[in-house]
């Protein structure tokens, strides 16, 4: 068994780094602030070749794996969670919607363009009655008699719904039965009756873009239907069981950041004529904060490993994802007792990273959602 990253994630990892503290930290704050979609970000993302990272390369990708894409997302989160989880679901829920499920010719059609950036990805699966519980979406698709489809209702929730090219959607084929009668389409923005709604107000991650999608009438040609008809239930929970690892990846990068910023800030920061760092109460924040993220780091790479291997993963997704949200959480709101009044005001980033691990708690299914499916593995139901 060897704990060491390989050289060439090594690599990897020291280019993200110096990419994301160069690139994307100095926007993060401005894009938080103004709550405008990390357009430069995302732009300087695919110059790099980060949108194309887990696509193969023989559709223009680097062909790497989900231990390769973990790594470099949790370098992009430690600078901006913003453009993290815009890369991560373009990655671990469009993108790989094509690769694990997409037929040659829809590979050959889109998969170039979203690894080059030039395409946005997106993933359409809640709505307003169905969050949680996911096989109870409603959105129709009706049969045109001639194989393809004509797509109605709303989706909510849609991460970069209102930049993205692609969208992967789940819609209703059959009324038969809840989980059965679900199929995935492959969207794009540019087709009649395909518009973004409202847009979200949110607490974090304010970089990112989180809108409501509306489909009016549009109509999916046949070549357009992602894997069987009615089996789009377990495309879209295939598909979570990687974009979890992506969200786990995402709050270690958040939790790593609120360490580096507690031990800079608790080095410098002095009271009673010492720096704060040489007291046992700080020291324990920060000991506790370290052992929290090796944990969650290796539960993470444990599932991207699995992934990489072919093996089952799902329960060893949820697990990490749970205890890394809840890692962020944890180092989030040590960050800011750490910092004192400092970290409670704009003056220092603590407080972005504070609104930013909330969320990672909740999407992609919450942390009640990951127990729930952890006990079903466990229990073997
Ligand atoms: N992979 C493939 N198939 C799976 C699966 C998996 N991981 N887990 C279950 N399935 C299959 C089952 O085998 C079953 O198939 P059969 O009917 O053929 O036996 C079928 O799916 C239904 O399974 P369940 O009975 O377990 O389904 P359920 O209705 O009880 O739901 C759930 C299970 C775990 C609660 C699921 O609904 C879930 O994960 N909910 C959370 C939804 C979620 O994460 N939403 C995130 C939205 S996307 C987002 O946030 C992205 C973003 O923009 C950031």
């Amino acid at each position: 068994m060897n704990f060491d990253l390989p050289e060439d994630l090594v690599a990897l990892r020291d280019g993200a780094r110096e990419f994301a503290e160069k690139e994307l930290a100095p926007r993060a704050a401005a894009s938080d602030e103004a709550e405008t979609f990390v357009e430069a970000q995302w732009k300087a993302c695919g110059e790099q070749g980060w949108a194309g990272l887990s696509i193969p390369e023989a559709y223009g990708g680097a062909g790497l794996g989900s231990v390769a894409t973990s790594v470099m997302l949790q370098e992009l989160a430690r600078a901006c969670a913003a453009t993290a989880v815009t890369m991560s679901v373009h990655l671990g829920l469009a993108s790989s919607a094509l690769v694990l499920y997409g037929n040659e010719a829809q590979k050959q059609k889109y998969l170039p363009r979203l690894a080059s950036g030039e395409w946005l990805g997106a993933y359409a699966l809640s709505e307003a009655g169905s969050g949680s519980d996911a096989a109870a979406l409603r959105c129709a698709a009706t049969p045109d008699g001639a194989g393809g489809f004509v797509l109605d209702g709303t989706k909510l929730w849609i991460t970069s719904g209102d930049h993205a090219d692609l969208i992967v959607v789940f819609a209703r084929t059959s009324q038969a039965s809840k989980s059965k009668g679900i199929t995935a389409f492959l969207v794009e923005a540019a087709w009649p009756g395909f518009s973004a709604g409202k847009k979200e107000k949110k607490m974090g991650i304010r970089g990112s873009s989180t809108v409501e999608i509306r489909l009016d009438r549009v109509k999916v040609p046949k070549e357009n239907v992602l894997g069987e008809v009615d089996k789009g239930f377990g495309v879209a929970l295939g598909l979570l069981d990687g974009g979890r690892i992506g969200i786990a990846s995402q709050a270690l990068g958040i939790a790593q950041a609120c360490l580096d910023a507690s031990v800079k800030y608790a080095q410098e920061r002095e009271q009673f004529g010492q720096p704060i760092a040489s007291f046992q109460s700080i020291q324990w924040k920060l000991a506790e904060m370290a052992l929290r993220i090796d944990a969650a780091r290796l539960l993470t790479f444990r599932a991207a490993w699995l992934k990489d291997q072919g093996r089952p993963h799902t329960r060893e997704a949820s697990m990490a994802k749970l205890d890394a949200s809840r890692c962020a959480d944890f180092c989030a709101k040590e960050a800011v007792q750490v910092h004192g009044g400092a970290g409670y005001t704009k003056e220092f980033p603590v407080e972005r990273f504070f609104r930013d691990a909330r969320i990672t708690e909740i999407y992609e299914g919450t942390t009640e959602i990951q127990n729930l499916v952890i006990a079903r593995q466990t229990l073997g139901a």
